[in-house]
């Protein structure tokens, strides 16, 4: 398994391109299942969980070319001969649960495994289960596997209001939703970014939507979907994780792209540690030219809200501000396994139920850490940038999930950082 070196390396400058969103891929890509005809996204991100979707919608019979360097990825699910979701596919990431809406809408039937992904808490699946049900599905679990049927003319139309405003249940909803007849109302729905790009690539596919970005979405059934072209989002944690990188290490960087409103209020939290941002024509300028960073208190919320995607990075942020600071993890129980490796690193973490407690110190001193998700896995190497020493992150595979081409992204504004191959 490789692992990444960091040497901390002073201030950084330069540019890093933001790659296309990752949860925004992995929702359009289970979309193209609801249409015969072909649909072809632009500006995909080069990134292994965007392989493992494409091998599952493989297992069901379509067909997917990969083009420009893995930027273009070219579908057609006309000949779709298969609806079950294999295990062995599914738990390599919790996002293969966003197959199970359009299967039913397409197939009336589905049977899909129950998910993996990081472990960062319970994630189970009741909120997507109500919501297809509220369509008129039937689904059982059997074996670990979700087991859902729609009544014998298809799903119809039906109103739904979330517990909770989950993103996964609201996309399952939105997906299954497009297809069934007549019209579906959801409350409480998820406002994140990736909803409303979802949407804008349903509406090109002729779908009949209204309210995304807002928390009540409106759905009119129609028969069929045609075939679109479609350009991916820009990857918002991508852009704040790299936006935290001069935070963490000083310098400016320009982050190519980007738009403080895909944020929410994580631009206004980072601005109040003293960090600058200001938008340019090609995307956003960070800088830090002050040194030490002013501790902020950070609660993790739905969008608008704080990301919890940025909670781990924002705590790498923090090991090193002047003061003390809570950060308040809401949405997932179990999501500070950063904390014991920063701590390694030299910081001072106190977590206590779904707080935790950083008092941040002059400098924090290399480490080997390992990483045991995705965002933490990135915090442990943002956290190196300003270390003193070397910092080896072991286990990147977590990394390749999310961030393409990582190294070569930050040794571009001039931090030293390097894989080291199968160890
Ligand atoms: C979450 C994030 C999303 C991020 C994605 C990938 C939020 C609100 N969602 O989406 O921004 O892009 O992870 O990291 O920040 N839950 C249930 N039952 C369910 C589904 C979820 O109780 O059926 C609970 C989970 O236990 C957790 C919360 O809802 O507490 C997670 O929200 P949800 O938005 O569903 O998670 P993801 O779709 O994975």
């Amino acid at each position: 398994m490789d692992s990444i070196l960091v040497r901390g390396n002073g201030a950084l400058s330069g540019q890093i391109p933001i790659a296309g969103a990752k949860n925004a891929c992995l929702t359009l890509m289970p979309a193209t299942l609801l249409s015969e005809e072909p649909v072809t996204l632009t500006n995909a991100p080069r990134l292994s969980d965007i392989s493992t979707m494409r091998q599952l919608l493989q297992s069901f019979g379509a067909e997917i070319s990969v083009l420009n360097k893995g930027l273009v990825i070219a579908m057609s699910s006309h000949g779709l001969d298969n609806w079950r979701a294999d295990y062995d596919i599914v738990r390599k990431m919790r996002a293969s649960n966003l197959v199970l809406g359009p299967l039913l809408a397409r197939f009336g039937q589905a049977i899909v495994s129950l998910p993996g992904g990081c472990a960062i808490g319970a994630r189970p699946m009741d909120l997507h289960i109500t919501a297809l049900e509220a369509l008129g599905a039937e689904i059982e679990l059997k074996e670990g596997y979700l087991h859902a049927k729609a009544p014998l003319n298809g799903l119809k139309g039906g109103t739904h209001r979330l517990r909770f405003a989950s993103v996964g249940a609201t996309e399952n909803f939105l997906l299954a939703a497009c297809l069934a007849k007549g019209t579906s109302v959801l409350e409480n729905a998820a406002r994140e970014p990736e909803i409303v790009d979802l949407v804008s690539c349903l509406r090109k596919m002729g779908a009949q939507i209204e309210g995304e970005g807002s928390s009540r979405i409106v759905i009119e059934g129609v028969d069929r979907l045609h075939g679109a072209t479609h350009s991916v989002l820009v990857d918002r944690i991508e852009l704040g994780t790299y936006m935290l990188a001069p935070a963490i290490a000083g310098g400016e960087v320009e982050l190519l792209g980007g738009r403080m409103s895909l944020l929410g209020s994580f631009c206004e939290k980072l601005a109040k540690t003293g960090v600058e941002i200001n938008e340019t024509e090609a995307g956003l300028r960070v800088s830090n030219t002050k040194g030490r960073v002013k501790a902020v208190d950070v609660k993790t919320e739905v969008f608008p809200g704080f990301p919890t995607d940025l909670q781990a990075q924002m705590m790498a942020l923090m090991c090193t501000a002047e003061g003390v600071c809570h950060l308040e993890e809401t949405i997932f129980e179990n999501r500070f396994m950063h904390a014991p490796e920063l701590i390694r690193m030299g910081a001072s973490i106190d977590v206590k139920g779904g707080t935790a407690t950083v008092t941040g110190k002059p400098q924090l001193k290399g480490a080997p850490v390992m990483a045991t998700d995705l965002r933490a896995s990135v915090s442990l190497v943002l956290a190196g940038l300003a270390a003193q020493g070397e910092t080896v992150v072991s286990r990147v595979y977590h990394l390749d999930r999310g961030y393409e081409f990582i190294e070569e992204k930050l040794k571009a504004v001039g931090a030293d950082v390097e894989r080291i191959k199968g160890s």
